[in-house]
């Protein structure tokens, strides 16, 4: 390779995987960005996540070698960038990390030696620009670099635990808190003298001089919950290189914003910010968000207060910062017209971008929208806050900035950063006690740890179970291997007792895919063991969970298995039927349409999916109409098993957040609906019977959520629907079907009413008014009405003063109306009379005397009080009180 011709990112790609496939690894396509079945971690932070199982030992793949290039989000979660990002020459929030992999295969001596050979010889990088850190135990890591590579032992850097804890070490790598992990190898490229910066391990490591550019991790251990590590089935190994980092190496640039996939973002980023300098930091920040953004939606992720998305909600936030400062924000936003230059340069390589375009629009433009009208004000109360508190910002302001200007502290923070500043010493803390008290919400990214599981050794010792649940719902001779009580592993199960059972083969279906676990009996001779729910545990095994109601069970009882058949047949035709309604709301309301969650149970289907307004009623009919001519199309529901990519060749919806094995299962409902899917269903679609659609509502921003039912339980909404309107028909006395009749005549009737009624009142009320004026005493040169007048409320009483103005220019006027014990007061002062008296003070006079209070303007006050007694003394002194004031 030449210095004059520079390998572009998309060669530096292709090259890896070629030379990993020439040394037997099959090539992997990338994951989404969203785990499938994954809580344990927020966003696919390396391109092991989606080998996780493997490495456990609790899935098999036909291959024993692997190699990717994975698309990476390292923001928010263990691995987390963002306050880097644009600071440094190589923190991304979106990266794409090269990778091979080896399941139990090579270890260490191969692993090494791929990648020298990789770097060494293909690349041709020069050698001694090359060192490399071991795990300060590794021994064996440094003799393969010593005496098989050659390297010598001043390039081998042993790096200790420090983070502070045991393994916790720069070089002993872990995917998250629990799960696969082990020492590592990292090569670092030394980028040259010119450039600040010390070798790992050393005092000034951080500079931008040696750069690692790839990491090698020799996994050995799944780590538990309470930190103890215990082996993996076999000694694997995980390696990643950040395609942005080898590309700066290869396209000889130091930082990573100058390689080619960046330099086009960053000058389209300067053309629309009308930006000069394209060295201007925040460019930089706003070519890394939107490559992030625009995946993150287009895996399923859309801007919330929770968890991933509001993850997703911070980084566009900290982009359209960005976009603000450089002085360049638009009416119909601007963000999102960095898409189509992503596009172009990625566009090719991932699809979806194309794919989900409009999705990605649509999502970014609502998002700003909504942060740039609180912005400005947001900056400026910032400013303000930094003048008063002497240029720092506490937790309680990092609250309110957030609550009210929906600016994330990191974001604050950033702003400081930049002015040189900080926060208080505890304003996190405080920010966060804050958070935790306003809002049961913002803890939910805290669900994100721990998953139900079974001890690691007891995984290992057992086989999956076996699904018979698409045949049958029974099945006999079904072996105990493992019992639970309060999660733990029991050898008896003692008649009264809760527990879960596991069998070898089940027929009950494990909640997953959304459609709701499987309820039933298991039993043999005097046992019964009522199961009220079906979960999955470590991923591949049924647990049946319920109560032990006669009879005992141990370790290595055979059991008839009997599901609950009615309940069942009620859930498939819940969950054909939302295959169905997918389609159907992708062809209404179009392709943008993608399944958010959904959650199938007997009775109902709820689904939530995305799209930006309300659907409407008419859309809903148009909906529902579909589904059921499908339904009566009475299609037959194919079921066919394939690989992934065939299975999208073949046209079938993945659906976000779950989790596919190498091998798929298609269901097909004529050419309605083709979808991949491990639930159970129906035979035909005319099983169905009918389909409901029982409500529709927002439920976050650019999320629906449609409920909605079919078979016996639609029948019965609709009877409940037509019992609802015949018994509306008899309540207003219809017959057959004129009940819309009568009911518009009785709504006609009513408005004639109330118009009549008005009309009355205020008739009433000037009757009322002339009285009163006609009983006004004098008071000096002025008049004075004082009086209790019956049943009128408050606004009643203000035209009541407004009537008895015109009539007497010049007066002091005080009314009170009570009922059920409280009366309200109105005073109104007039004319000449103001010089005088004010009405608020008339008014309050009455009031302290009636246990009330009131106020107003000069000419007119209101208030209210106690009524009784007190009401009569103090109307009853009111002339000699004002008289007083005359003089
Ligand atoms: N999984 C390892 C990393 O992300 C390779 O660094």
């Amino acid at each position: 390779m030449s210095k004059s011709a520079p390998r572009s990112s998309a060669q530096i790609r292709q090259d890896f995987l070629d030379f990993f496939a020439s040394k037997g690894h099959t090539v992997v396509p990338s994951s989404p960005l969203v785990p499938g079945n994954d809580p344990t971690l927020l966003f696919t932070n390396a391109g092991m996540v989606q080998f996780k199982d493997v490495f456990l030992g609790a899935e098999k793949r036909s291959y024993t070698r692997a190699v990717s290039s994975q698309r990476c989000v390292r923001a928010g979660g263990k691995h987390n960038d963002l306050d880097q990002v644009g600071y440094t020459a190589r923190h991304h929030t979106f990266f794409e990390m090269l990778g091979n992999f080896s399941f139990g295969d090579y270890f260490k001596k191969d692993a090494i030696a791929y990648a020298w050979e990789l770097l060494t010889g293909v690349w041709q990088l020069p050698k001694e620009k090359l060192l490399v850190t071991i795990y300060h135990t590794d021994d064996e890591a440094f003799d393969i670099w010593h005496k098989d590579i050659g390297l010598p032992p001043e390039r081998i850097i042993r790096i200790g635990d420090n983070k502070g804890a045991p393994y916790a070490s720069d070089n002993f790598w872990q995917m998250a808190d629990t799960g696969p992990c082990g020492p590592c190898t990292e090569i670092f490229y030394d980028h040259g003298e010119h450039i600040a910066g010390g070798p790992p391990g050393s005092p000034d490591e951080d500079g931008d001089r040696y750069i690692e550019i790839w990491n090698n991790v020799f996994m050995q251990f799944d780590r538990q919950p309470d930190g103890t590590l215990l082996p993996l089935p076999a000694p694997c190994v995980d390696t990643g290189m950040g395609l942005e980092r080898i590309a700066a190496v290869l396209q000889h640039v130091h930082s990573n914003y100058e390689i080619d996939l960046f330099e086009h973002l960053i000058r389209r980023a300067a053309e629309l910010t009308h930006t000069a300098d394209l060295g201007n930091k925040s460019l930089r920040v706003i070519a890394d968000h939107i490559r992030a953004c625009a995946f993150l939606i287009a895996d399923g992720v859309l801007p919330s207060n929770e968890g991933r998305g509001y993850v997703l909600r911070r980084i566009i936030r900290r982009a359209v910062r960005h976009l603000w400062k450089l002085g360049a924000l638009k009416a119909d936003g601007l963000f999102w017209r960095m898409l189509a230059p992503l596009a172009e340069k990625m566009g090719e390589a991932y699809p979806e971008l194309n794919a989900k375009r409009a999705l990605i629009e649509q999502a970014l433009k609502a998002e700003e929208a909504a942060f740039a009208s609180t912005l400005d004000a947001g900056m400026q109360k910032l400013d303000g806050m930094l003048a008063e508190a002497g240029n720092t910002v506490s937790g309680e302001q990092l609250f309110l900035l957030h609550d009210t200007f929906g600016c994330p502290p990191d974001l604050i923070l950033d702003i400081l950063r930049e002015r040189g500043l900080e926060p208080v010493a505890d304003a996190m803390p405080q920010y966060e006690a804050l958070m935790d008290q306003q809002r049961e919400r913002a803890r939910a990214a805290g669900k994100f740890g721990g998953s139900v599981g079974l001890p690691a050794e007891l995984v290992a010792s057992l086989h999956p179970t076996e699904f018979k649940g698409y045949e049958t719902l029974e099945l006999d001779g079904c072996k105990v291997v493992a019992l639970l009580k309060d999660n733990q592993p029991v050898p008896s199960l003692a008649a009264g007792e809760h527990g879960v059972v596991v069998l070898d083969r089940t027929p009950f279906y494990a909640e997953s895919g959304g459609q709701a676990g499987d309820a039933g009996l298991l039993c043999s001779g005097a046992v019964r063991f009522a199961v009220t729910d079906t979960q999955k545990l470590s991923a591949v095994f049924h647990g049946h969970a319920g109560r032990l109601e006669t009879g005992s069970i141990a370790l290595g009882d055979k059991l008839s298995a009997r599901v609950d058949g009615a309940r069942r047949q009620a859930t498939v035709l819940n969950h054909s039927a939302t295959h169905l309604l997918h389609a159907a709301l992708r062809k209404v309301l179009g392709e943008h349409v993608s399944q958010k969650g959904s959650l199938v149970t007997a009775e109902r289907t709820r689904f939530d999916f995305s799209h930006f307004q309300a659907v409407s009623a008419e859309q809903l009919q148009t909906i529902e109409d579909l589904v059921n001519a499908e339904i009566r199309r009475n299609a037959e529901a194919e079921v066919h098993h394939m690989g992934m990519q065939e299975a999208l060749d073949f046209g079938a919806m993945a659906l976000f957040g779950e989790k596919y094995g190498e091998r798929v299962r298609v269901l097909r409902m004529g050419e309605f609906s083709t979808e991949l899917c491990g639930g159970t269903h129906v035979h035909r679609t005319g099983d169905i019977g009918v389909f409901k659609i029982l409500s529709e509502a927002g439920i976050a921003a650019g999320v629906r959520r449609i409920e909605a039912t079919t078979g016996a339980s639609a029948v019965a909404a609709f009877k409940h629907s037509e019992a609802t309107l015949q018994q509306a028909a008899e309540l207003v006395g219809a017959r057959g079907g004129d009940v819309l009749d009568k009911l518009s005549q009785l709504l006609e009737r009513q408005k004639k009413l109330e118009r009549e009624l008005e009309a009355f009142k205020a008739k009433a009320a000037s009757g009322q008014s002339s009285d009163l004026a006609a009983k006004a005493a004098a008071l000096g040169p002025f008049k004075l009405v004082k009086a209790r007048v019956a049943g009128v409320d408050g606004k009643g009483l203000r035209e009541l003063v407004d009537n008895l103005k015109t009539q007497l220019p010049d007066s002091v006027i005080v009314l009170a109306s009570g009922q059920d014990g409280k009366v309200s007061l109105v005073a109104g002062v007039q004319g000449a009379a103001q010089a005088t008296f004010k009405a608020g003070e008339v008014l309050s006079h009455i009031a302290v005397q009636i246990g009330g209070k009131g106020g107003g303007r000069p000419d007119f006050a209101q208030g209210g009080g106690e009524d009784g007694p007190a009401l009569d003394a103090a109307l009853a002194g009111l002339d000699a009180w004002l008289a007083a004031r005359l003089t």
